[in-house]
């Protein structure tokens, strides 16, 4: 199984092509669920579906919204915190309701058991119709770093320096990243029904090509997305880069 590429012009471009992705896959089920994901590289898709009106028109208006992780230790109205960081950037814009919004509490005192109830509230919703994905410049998709098996479920994981230091822009010093977080697993995130994973910028050239091209390897976890059958990279001219032309060219620049 290979993943579709479809590689446009620029980031605003990358939002709303994955936007249409979205709203198509949504379209499946009476209450869909979207699941979303934080970072810079899904912003435009949110302000793509914002541009389309309310979320009711998108379908979206029912939709529960979980999160993929969130991070340790910190209190959820914290303003990096993945609670906070969703109902800012998407609650609040597509009109969803915040309290369909399912976050792991990462400030559990028992931090499994917080991880068994977010994956049995995705069960409980069905599962996931369509989840929105970045790309950690290594590999990482969720927090799942390199190393982290495809079978893997939701749990507590440490970000690894990397990840803290492309995350320390958010926070006030490199020393405020949080040192772990709960993740959905690989194998949690396989299972959603489709997924639509964006990327810009030259940064994630090497992830991107590893994840494509490469054969799968916990090294590059989202390499691990070639095995599931509805997976799509929204990539800029500059995230695909590094892509052989000649296998992905049919999915040209438009
Ligand atoms: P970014 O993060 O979109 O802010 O680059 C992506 C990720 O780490 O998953």
């Amino acid at each position: 199984m290979s993943v579709s590429v479809r590689i446009v012009a620029d980031a605003a471009a990358v939002g709303d092509a994955a936007a249409e992705l979205v709203i198509a896959g949504l379209g499946v089920r009476d209450a869909p669920v979207l699941g979303v994901a934080t970072g810079s590289s899904p912003l435009p898709v949110y302000a793509a579906l914002e541009r389309r009106g309310p979320a009711g028109r998108l379908g979206l208006g029912r939709a529960p919204a979980p999160a993929p992780g969130e991070y340790v230790g910190r209190p959820a109205d914290h303003p990096e915190s993945y609670r906070s960081v969703v109902d800012r950037e998407v609650t609040t814009r597509l009109g969803l309701d915040p309290s369909r919004v399912a976050v792991p509490d990462g400030t559990a005192e028992d931090l499994g058991a917080a991880c068994r109830r977010y994956e049995a509230a995705l069960r409980a919703a069905g599962g996931v119709d369509v989840q929105i994905l970045g790309i950690g410049s290594n590999g990482h998709i969720g927090f799942n770093e390199p190393g982290t098996p495809a079978d893997s479920r939701t749990r507590v994981a440490e970000l690894m320096p990397s990840t803290r230091n492309d995350n320390a822009r958010y926070f006030p010093s490199l020393a405020d990243v949080p040192e772990r977080c709960i993740t959905q697993g690989i194998g949690t995130i396989l299972e959603a029904r489709s997924i639509v994973l964006v990327a810009s910028g030259e940064a994630k050239a090497d992830a991107v090509a590893r994840a494509v091209s490469g054969t799968p390897d916990p090294t590059c976890p989202a390499s691990a997305l070639q095995a599931h059958p509805r997976v799509t990279f929204v990539l800029d001219t500059a995230a695909a880069s590094l892509l052989d032309p000649a296998r992905h060219g049919d999915h040209a620049l438009h």
